[in-house]
């Protein structure tokens, strides 16, 4: 088998080794997924500088984020049904992060539990909180995250409701996946992933299942999430969830610098720029586009961190040097664990951090901390063309 040397190599297998309907829904957007797709195009429009003869010896892409230590100025983002991908998928990324210094993101969705991923890590890994109706539930899952020790909760603001993705209607998504003739002849090519699947007991929403009671349907994401998310989230509501946890907190889902300012008043750590990776507001503009109006608003008051359509390390580096303190990486990090588990979840942390590594020296700054706007060449009227 030729090495890996890129995300799209990753990519190519986790399509080739996951069941469709799981691959389907890591790989799509909502609606038309415009979104979703110039997340990754727009980074093309911002190009590298190419400095000559500086030294370029003793590198270090180290740093921090929410004054956490961080081997490279990534982590992974929360991802739904991590544990679907392949089997216990959010103890085998978070494994892979903790190694590699990088922090991991627990999804309230996932499939592997707070306890679970807690117990078979050393290193205490961030939560992401999606704000449910139910307050009981919500107060003993931020309960059970303190519990498991974890060390920032991220609170994701932009899915009260759920964008439609068709792909994920027409597979009929759910966890365990419903076995009708179709899945059957997909799982048959996925032997692999079924033989693990089936060697775990871990195969349904684990934060979830056992700690609510009267669901109608605990393997739909779509109906959990039409019965139980909060549509009535508003900046109190995060003021208080922020009390009750009491420890730091990041605003995941800030896309307009006016919501940034309302983020920096009820006093965050930090704020994740970013539309979801284009799973919500179909028509929005991307991550990258939305990244410098935020950091204009609110950027000498909170730290900004950025997520969506990270592919390279060069789209990394291009995030930083516009001003994100970190980045998160979402789909490059699930394509290495539908590849090849843990192993690939590493094998994609290399890449990127292999591919900033040699950006960032070829624009002749041997420090991350030293990325600034310098490196990059940002075409005019990239982030204010719709502004009004
Ligand atoms: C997500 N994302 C997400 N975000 C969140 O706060 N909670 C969640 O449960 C999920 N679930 C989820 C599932 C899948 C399959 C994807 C691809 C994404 C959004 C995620 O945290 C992040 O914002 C994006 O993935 C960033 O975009 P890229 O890196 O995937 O382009």
């Amino acid at each position: 088998m030729p090495p890996i040397t890129c995300i799209d190599d990753l990519k190519r297998l986790h399509r080739r080794r996951t069941p469709r309907m799981f691959y389907d829904y890591c790989e799509s957007g909502s609606w038309t997924e415009q979104t979703f797709r110039e997340n990754t195009s727009d980074f093309q429009d911002i190009r590298l500088r190419q400095r000559v003869a500086v030294n370029m010896e003793n590198r270090s892409l180290a740093s921090r984020m929410i004054d956490q230590p961080v081997a490279m100025p990534v982590a992974l983002a929360p991802v739904g049904l991590t544990g679907m991908q392949r089997a216990d998928g959010e103890i085998k990324a978070a494994r892979a992060a903790e190694a590699f210094g990088v922090p991991f993101t627990l999804s309230t969705m996932s499939v592997c539990s707070i306890e679970d991923v807690a117990e078979r890590t050393r290193k205490p890994f961030w939560f992401q909180l999606y704000t449910m109706r139910d307050e009981d539930f919500l107060r003993r899952l931020i309960q059970r995250a303190k519990d498991a020790k974890c060390s920032a909760l991220v609170i994701t603001l932009d899915l009260q409701i759920l964008g439609q993705r068709h792909k994920d209607l027409k597979n009929g998504l759910s966890t365990p996946p419903k076995l009708t003739p179709a899945v059957i002849a997909d799982l048959m090519t996925k032997w692999r992933w079924g033989i693990e699947m089936l060697q775990t007991p871990r195969r349904q929403f684990g934060n979830i299942v056992g700690h609510v009671q009267g669901i109608s349907d605990t393997s739909s994401l779509g109906k959990w999430t039409v019965e139980q998310f909060d549509p009535r989230l508003d900046w109190t509501k995060i003021a208080k969830i922020k009390e009750m946890w009491g420890g730091p907190v990041i605003l995941k889902g800030i896309l307009d610098p006016e919501d940034a300012v309302m983020a920096a008043k009820v006093g965050a750590d930090a704020i994740v720029v970013s539309n979801h990776g284009g799973r919500q507001q179909d028509g929005a503009i991307s991550s990258i586009r939305a990244l410098d109006p935020i950091l204009q608003a609110v950027g000498d008051r909170i730290e900004v961190h950025f997520d969506g359509g990270i592919r390279s390390g060069q789209d990394v580096l291009k995030a930083v040097a516009m001003g994100a303190r970190g980045t998160y990486i979402g789909r490059a990090f699930v394509h290495g664990l539908g590849a090849n588990g843990e192993d690939g979840v590493r094998s994609a942390l290399e890449v990127i951090r292999n591919e900033l590594d040699i950006a960032m020296a070829l624009t002749g700054k041997r420090d991350i901390a030293a990325v600034d706007r310098d490196c990059i060449l940002v075409p005019e009227g990239f982030s204010g063309r719709w502004q009004a």
